[in-house]
């Protein structure tokens, strides 16, 4: 079968982790969500009470982040531990957003993150995708919808698990926060590689946002 990867960056809650899944499945490729990757760095730190660049850093060494599929869905593992159920907290958001700022974090994830991509076809999904982890992805594909669009996205996510835990306003302005701390950090902030498609979600539902991914990866693949 002809090896392809595709990049899917973009700011948190333009829709990336959900589209990238269902254009992965679409095409028969392996779904990589990078964030995870961090986010269990993240949660691994903040248990470790780890908060200084230099304490997270002495601590990755005492780290081991794997990653594998169970009936489907990607999990993740911290020197073993299943710790998928604990990555999707609002702490543990901001603490990914934060670690991974630091060289040493990015670094940690780079090779596993392309060895993935050598070994399979894959989705993958992140901030810095198509312009650092894998510059030669053959389809590469910005999303994003406006700030408002993507809070009440994720607004609504959070009223189904936590009815009442969070105001709309609470999520906007960890939405703008967030994505300020991504897009202006030194090292490999989240911006639009020059060959990405801009694909905008804000007036689309998923299933259009899909076939808008599915049309662009079509046309690059010639598929
Ligand atoms: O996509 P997400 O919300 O699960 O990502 C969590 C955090 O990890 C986000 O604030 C930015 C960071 N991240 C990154 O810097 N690079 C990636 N490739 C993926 C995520």
């Amino acid at each position: 079968m002809r090896h392809y990867n595709i990049a899917v960056d973009g700011p948190s809650g333009a829709g990336k982790s959900t589209l990238a899944r269902r254009l992965a499945r679409a095409l028969g490729c392996l779904y990589v969500d990078t964030g995870a990757l961090y986010r269990t760095i993240a949660l691994w730190m903040l248990r470790e009470h780890a908060e200084t660049e230099e304490e997270i850093t002495g601590k990755l060494s005492g780290l081991t982040v794997t990653m594998d599929y169970l009936e489907g869905e990607q999990h993740v593992f911290a020197n073993g531990e299943d710790v998928t159920p604990y990555i999707r907290t609002a702490e543990v958001s901001m603490a990914a957003s934060r670690v991974s700022a630091i060289p040493a974090v990015r670094e940690f994830l780079f090779r596993l993150q392309q060895s993935l991509a050598e070994e399979h076809s894959v989705v993958m999904d992140g901030r810095d995708i198509g312009t650092v982890v894998l510059p030669d992805a053959e389809v590469k594909i910005y999303l994003t919808a406006s700030a408002e669009t993507r809070a009440q996205r994720r607004f609504l996510e959070l009223e189904e698990k936590q009815p009442g835990a969070q105001t709309y306003e609470d999520v906007l302005r960890d939405v703008i926060r967030r994505d300020e701390q991504d897009m202006n950090r030194e090292i490999s902030p989240l911006r639009q590689a020059e060959d990405a498609v801009l694909v905008d979600t804000s007036e689309a539902d998923l299933d259009e946002s899909e076939q808008m991914l599915l049309d662009v990866c079509k046309e690059k693949l010639g598929l």
